[in-house]
């Protein structure tokens, strides 16, 4: 899988598709994460081009915060972001690695960030994926999660459906992801030491954005 040849587009693409409530699903949980205890290290896993990163290291200038994704390319743009917006870039650590195999050590994050990250793989690496996030979270860590969804029934089921076989035929295609389908990370997750304490729907329940926290 690759996401380097669309690193530059990726903005395009989720304008001219999804759009804004894609943004809002990612930043959901912002003002909640402000008003609960202070983060000092953020673990954000294949955060793509930025679009979350930028305003969370604007609102929270003080955490650390450890950028990890296996597109130097996307990297690269993220890092371009911030620096035009005039960010300082001291505390961030921009990692290209491959969260399949990588190695994180244990109880540093006391947050972890997904967003739209698990909907590339399968459900056995979400599987193998989680408990490596899970093991190197802090005891009272929080988690970020939002991805697709497909609703119960009616026609946002329907129209959820057409958009999942877009996107999954153009990203297997560009991209060359494995996944055909949406897994179930929420349920995995249930499976962990993190709870469930909010949940957001966005696009006609396509989208969700929960928030966890470690119990
Ligand atoms: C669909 S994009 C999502 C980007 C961003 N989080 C967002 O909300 O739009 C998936 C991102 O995960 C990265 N990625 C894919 N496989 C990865 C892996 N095995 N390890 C780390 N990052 C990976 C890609 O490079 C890409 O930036």
């Amino acid at each position: 899988m690759s996401y380097s040849s669309i690193a530059r587009f990726y903005k395009l693409i989720e304008s001219v598709t999804i759009g804004r409530p894609l943004l809002d699903a990612r930043l959901a949980h912002l003002k909640c994460l402000a008003e609960g205890p202070a983060i000092q290290h953020a673990l954000l896993v294949g955060e793509g081009n930025g679009s979350f990163l930028l305003p969370f290291a604007q609102q929270f200038p003080n955490t650390l915060i450890t950028v990890l994704d296996e597109s130097p390319a996307m990297l690269r743009v993220a890092q371009n972001r911030l620096k035009a917006a005039g960010i300082d870039t001291a505390r961030i650590t921009f990692r290209q690695a491959d969260m399949t195999t990588e190695q994180l050590p244990e109880g540093r994050y006391d947050l972890i960030v997904t967003l739209f990250f698990f909907d590339n793989f399968d459900a056995a690496t979400v599987q193998q994926i989680v408990p490596a996030l899970e093991h190197a979270s802090s005891p009272s860590a929080q988690w970020i999660l939002s991805d697709f969804q497909i609703p119960a029934s009616g026609w946002r089921r329907l129209r959820a459906r057409i958009w999942l076989t877009i996107l999954y035929a153009f990203f297997r295609c560009v991209a060359k992801i494995p996944a055909r389908t949406v897994p179930p990370a929420e349920a995995i997750l249930a499976t962990t030491s993190f709870k469930q304490v909010a949940r957001k729907t966005y696009s006609a329940e396509m989208l969700y954005s929960t928030l966890y926290e470690r119990v």
